[in-house]
C-alpha cells in the first residue's frame, strides 16, 4: 500500500492542469453499451475508478482500448449481465450497470455496489426508478437481479431524504432511452455529471429534454448508434489545487479549471478572503494572511459540493475564528475529523455540523486516509503542516485524483510516493 510523505509549510506557486472529470466518464464509459457500435470518449482520466469500470465492461464481453487519455469502446459482443462483487465492491458507480444492462439486454445481475465509507448509502431509489419503468427486480444473495424486456416509459419522482439522486437518475435515464413511449423523471439531478450524460445519450441518437433541470424528459428510441465525446474537466479535482493555493497562502493557475463550473465554492473561497479570478477556461486563486472564517454547508449542484466538504474543512482548520459546516448529503462524512484533529486542528462534530476552530499552525503527523475525498483533505493540511506528515492508504485518494503527488510537486510541494 502506498503512502505519501509530505514535509509541509511551503507557499505553492505554479500551474496545475485539471484531468477529465472521473464522475462525468464513469456512466458515459457504462452507457457506451447501449449501442453496438464503437464510441470514443476523450479526456478520461487515468484514475483507479476508471480502470474498474473499464474491467467490469470487458468482464461484460466488452472491448476497451485506452490510449493516452482516449478510450475507445467496442460494445458489439456485449452479451453478459452479470457484474460481479469483486469488481462492483471496490466503486458504488459500478451500480450504473445496472440500468445500461437492462437498456441493452434487458436483464441485470449486479452485485450490491461499494465505494467510500461515507455513511448509509442505499440505493432504493434507483431501484424504485427501474421497477416504474417495468423492470421486475430481485435480491439474490447479495446481487440485484433485474429484468424487463419490455420497458415502458413512466412518470418517476426521484426525491429522496438528502435530495435527488446522482446514481438514481443516471441508472434510470440509461434505462428509460431504450424504452417504449415517454419517461419524465420529476427531481431529476442536475449535477454537472447527469448534464454530460444526458448529452452524451443524445449523442448516441437518444432523446433527452430539460437537460440541466430537475425535470427529464426521455421520449424512448429503438437503437442507438456510437458517439464520440471529450469528458469536462474535474471540478472537484480543481477544486482541491485552489484549495492547495489557499492553504500554503500561494498562488496556482489552475488550467482546464471551469468557474462556471465552481461557483459555490468560488463564492466561498473569496468570503473567506481567497483571490480568484477567472481566466476564461482557467482559475487564478492566491492566498495570502489573514483570511477569514466562513459557514459552509453542502448542498446538491449548483450548491456547495459535499465532495470539497472535506478539502474546504482542512482550509478552514488554519484560519483565525470559528467556522461552521453542515453536512446535509452525507450526514456522518466526518471520517477526516479526527485525522486533522491528530495534526493539531481544532475540530468538534455534532451530528451533521463539525465546528472548526482555526489554529495558528498544523503539525505533521501519520494519518490514514480512509476514504477518497476526505484523504485529499489529509494532503492538503499535510502540505500547510510544520514537519513531516505521512498520508497511508493512498489507494483511496488513487481512486480520484491523478497523480497527485507530481501535479503536487509542479506547483513546488514536497511530496513523495513511498511503496511499501
Ligand atoms: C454521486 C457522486 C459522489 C457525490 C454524490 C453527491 C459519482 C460517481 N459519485 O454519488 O461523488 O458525493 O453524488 O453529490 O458521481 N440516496 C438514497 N437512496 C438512493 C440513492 C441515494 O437515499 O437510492 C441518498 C444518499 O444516501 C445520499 C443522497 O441520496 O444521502 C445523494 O446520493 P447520490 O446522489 O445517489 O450519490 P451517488 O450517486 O452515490
Amino acid at each position: 500500500m502506498d503512502k505519501f510523505v509530505i514535509k509541509g509549510g511551503k507557499r505553492l506557486e505554479g500551474e496545475i492542469s485539471v484531468s477529465g472529470s472521473k464522475n462525468a466518464a464513469l456512466p458515459l464509459i457504462v452507457a457506451s453499451i447501449l449501442s453496438d457500435d464503437i464510441s470514443v470518449i476523450h479526456n478520461v482520466a487515468k484514475l483507479a475508478d476508471i480502470d474498474s469500470m473499464n474491467q467490469i465492461l470487458e468482464v461484460l464481453g466488452a472491448k476497451v482500448q485506452l490510449s493516452g487519455t482516449d478510450l475507445k469502446i467496442e460494445p458489439s459482443n456485449c452479451d453478459k449481465f452479470e457484474a460481479p462483487y469483486d469488481l462492483v465492491r471496490k466503486m458504488r458507480a459500478s451500480v450504473y450497470a445496472l440500468g445500461a444492462l437492462l437498456g441493452r439486454l434487458g436483464r441485470a445481475r449486479v452485485s450490491f455496489p461499494g465505494g467510500c465509507v461515507i455513511g448509509t448509502r442505499p440505493i432504493d431509489l434507483h431501484l424504485i426508478g427501474l421497477e416504474k419503468l417495468g423492470a421486475k427486480i430481485e435480491i439474490e444473495h447479495g446481487y440485484i437481479v433485474a429484468t424487463g424486456n419490455d420497458l415502458r416509459g413512466a412518470d418517476i419522482d426521484l426525491m429522496g431524504p438528502h435530495g435527488s439522486s446522482v446514481g438514481a437518475t443516471a441508472n434510470v435515464m440509461m434505462a428509460a432511452v431504450r424504452a417504449e413511449g415517454k419517461t419524465i423523471i420529476r427531481n431529476a439531478s442536475c449535477e454537472l455529471q447527469i448534464v454530460e450524460l444526458a448529452r452524451f445519450l443524445n449523442g448516441m441518437g437518444a432523446n433527452i429534454e430539460g437537460i440541466g433541470t430537475p425535470v427529464l424528459i426521455i421520449n424512448g428510441v429503438k437503437k442507438l448508434h456510437g458517439v464520440e465525446y471529450t469528458v469536462i474537466p474535474d471540478q472537484i479535482e480543481a477544486a482541491a489545487y485552489m484549495i492547495a493555493a489557499a492553504i500554503t497562502r500561494g498562488s496556482i493557475l489552475i488550467k482546464n479549471g471551469i468557474a462556471a463550473h465552481l461557483e459555490a465554492v468560488i463564492d466561498k473561497l473569496r468570503g473567506i478572503g481567497v483571490e480568484v479570478e477567472d481566466k476564461n477556461g482557467h482559475i487564478m486563486v492566491s492566498a495570502k494572511d489573514p483570511l477569514k472564517p466562513i459557514d459552509i454547508r453542502t448542498a446538491p449542484y449548483p450548491g456547495f459540493p459535499t465532495d470539497v466538504q472535506s478539502p474546504i474543512m482542512a482550509l478552514l482548520a488554519t484560519v483565525d475564528g470559528i467556522s461552521v459546516i453542515t453536512e446535509t448529503i452525507y450526514l456522518e462524512r466526518f471520517m477526516h475529523v479526527s485525522e486533522l484533529n491528530r495534526m493539531g486542528a481544532n475540530i468538534k462534530v455534532e451530528g451533521n455540523f463539525a465546528v472548526v476552530k482555526g489554529v495558528p499552525r498544523l503539525s505533521g503527523a501519520p494519518v490514514m486516509a480512509s476514504e477518497l475525498r476526505g484523504g485529499a483533505a489529509l494532503v492538503l493540511a499535510g502540505l500547510a503542516a510544520e514537519n513531516q506528515t505521512v498520508v497511508s492508504r493512498v489507494y483511496h485518494i488513487d481512486r480520484g485524483y491523478e497523480h497527485m503527488e507530481q501535479k503536487l510537486t509542479g506547483v513546488g510541494a514536497n511530496i513523495e510516493r513511498l511503496s511499501d
